[in-house]
């Protein structure tokens, strides 16, 4: 298994960190969260409750998720529709992540992310990549941040992307979502027993990449 998994809390700079360390070793970035987010917006679309395990399941299998292009370009598809910015809206996250409770809805999205992997190498992001979607994976990395900073990037990244919300909002809205991320009862986020933890509070994204760069190469048999 040619993988590299990247777990965390929201904002500690994954999809970032993730992005660049697959163009750097020429594999292919697996934002796992954009498979919650995406099926988070359908539901709503389609009035289904996040609650509704069953429901969601069945909305699930109806439907057509698929991540295209590469590197920085790579594009989010809901049965045909570019969702790319739609899903990234605060409001999905947060559905998202009240979507991801349910064990229907994770086993058949950890199907999907591992039949993924199978077929190449991947830098795979998300809560629990080295504890449930690829535990044989051999570079495992829990990024982590305060969560300050965190709220801070997050807040930064809405603002470019035209949205006007405040600070505080940002930093409630992360610490909830963080802890229901934590404390579900099915792959709950945590750190795998053999993940590498990077405290990404004080350093740049070219450093935090740099590093799991020189570890992948340490270890070329991962790539
Ligand atoms: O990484 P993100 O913010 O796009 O993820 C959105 C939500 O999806 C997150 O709050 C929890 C859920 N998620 C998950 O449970 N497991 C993953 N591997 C990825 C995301």
């Amino acid at each position: 298994m040619r993988a590299i998994a990247i777990d965390g809390p929201a904002g500690a700079g994954k999809s970032t960190v993730a992005r660049r360390v697959a163009e750097r070793l020429g594999a292919k970035y697996i934002d796992t969260g954009a498979f919650y987010r995406a099926l988070a917006l359908k539901a709503r679309e389609a009035g289904v409750s996040a609650d509704d395990e069953e429901a969601l399941a069945r909305l699930w299998a109806e439907s057509e998720i698929a991540l295209e292009g590469a590197g920085g370009a790579v594009r989010i598809r809901l049965d045909g529709r570019d969702v790319t910015e739609a899903i990234r809206r605060p409001e999905i996250g947060a559905a998202a992540s009240r979507v991801a409770r349910h064990p229907a809805v994770r086993a058949a999205v950890v199907a999907r992310l591992r039949h993924l992997a199978e077929r190449e190498a991947v830098v795979m992001d998300g809560r629990d990549i080295g504890t449930v979607v690829l535990p044989e994976a051999r570079i495992k990395i829990f990024l982590t941040a305060s969560p300050e900073a965190r709220a801070r990037r997050r807040h930064a990244e809405l603002a470019a992307a035209g949205y006007a919300v405040r600070f505080e909002d940002v930093l409630a809205e992360l610490v909830a979502r963080d802890r229901q991320d934590m404390t579900r009862e099915t792959a709950p986020l945590r750190k795998a027993p053999d993940a590498i933890e990077i405290d990404t509070t004080d350093k740049s994204i070219e450093e935090v990449v740099g590093a799991i760069v020189a570890l992948a190469e340490a270890q070329h048999q991962a790539f």
